[in-house]
């Protein structure tokens, strides 16, 4: 009996995701998933307060207000948790951020004003909520491809680049475990600013820069810091149409 149930399940779980990819009312609505792994939140907990994100991340996080804006749905909750804490990180005094067990700093005025009002609860609750809302598809530059499916697949050994696929994985899914962001379907503009910052944090040593630390970013700092302004550019433009 066991088996012929999960068989149905296979059989059955193709139908189940093209219904809903036929509804465009099905990319807002929370995937019910009892329970967020990482932050053991319900996901519907803070539908209501989500709804002051929705003016600049749009609808469910999906994107659409400002393409320099990030998408924040299907994000994994453990990083979106994690850049919380680093806006908040990035609101202290430099001399206050070890004592704050800050790794890592978003400096951003816009964000800093959304997180002051947040309890740690408060940024559980909206990290599994986002990471339960279903993304939607971005349309990738096709002038990309050349220059960035190779970096991106590949990496370049001869000057000491990882391939991005090793850690945001081949269709940009990201690894929810290790903190690595998902990539698939992120703003191009958005991805050309934050490749930016990572460069500006490693060139000036992690001083006074806007997104940097010694924790998770300074990953992304080393790899950024040996980009050039046209493989940001393709890259970004890539990482879009990724799915
Ligand atoms: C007024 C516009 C605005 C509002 C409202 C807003 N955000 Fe943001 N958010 C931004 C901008 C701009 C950035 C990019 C900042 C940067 O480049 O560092 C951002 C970045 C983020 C990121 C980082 C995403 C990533 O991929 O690294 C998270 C997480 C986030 N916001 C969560 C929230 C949540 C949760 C709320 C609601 C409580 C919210 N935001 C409300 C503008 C906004
Ligand atoms: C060694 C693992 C690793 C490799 C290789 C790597 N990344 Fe990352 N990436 C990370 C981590 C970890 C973060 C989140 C860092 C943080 O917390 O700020 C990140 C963040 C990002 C972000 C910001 C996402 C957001 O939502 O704000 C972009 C864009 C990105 N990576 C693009 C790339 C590209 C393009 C490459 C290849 C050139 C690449 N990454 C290679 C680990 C990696």
């Amino acid at each position: 009996m066991k088996r012929v149930v999960i068989a149905l399940a296979i059989l059955l779980a193709p139908l189940i995701v093209s219904a809903e990819d036929a509804t465009p009312a099905a990319a807002t609505a929370a995937t019910a998933k009892a329970g967020d792994a990482f932050t053991g939140s319900d996901p519907t907990a803070a539908a209501a307060k989500a709804a002051t994100c929705f003016a600049c991340h749009g609808a469910g996080g999906n994107g659409g207000v400002n393409p320099a804006w990030p998408k924040l749905a299907g994000q994994h909750s453990a990083y979106i948790y994690g850049q919380l804490s680093a806006f908040k990180c990035g609101t202290l005094p430099a001399d206050q951020r070890a004592a704050a067990k800050c790794t890592d700093v978003r400096v951003n005025a816009v964000m800093a004003g959304q997180v002051a009002a947040l309890s740690d609860q408060d940024m559980r609750d909206l990290a599994a909520y986002f990471a339960s809302q279903k993304p939607v598809p971005g349309l990738g530059k096709k002038d990309s491809v050349a220059v960035a499916e190779k970096l991106y697949r590949a990496g370049d050994a001869s000057r000491g680049l990882p391939a991005c696929s090793a850690c945001h994985g081949p269709s940009g899914a990201g690894n929810s475990a290790a903190q690595f962001p998902r990539l698939g379907g992120q703003n191009t503009d958005y991805a050309v600013n934050e490749l930016k910052l990572y460069r500006s944090c490693a060139t000036s040593n992690f001083q006074g820069c806007e997104r940097g630390g010694a924790g998770k970013a300074q990953m992304m700092s080393t790899v950024a810091g040996k980009l050039s302004d046209a493989e940001i550019d393709a890259l970004a433009g890539y990482l879009t149409g990724l799915q």
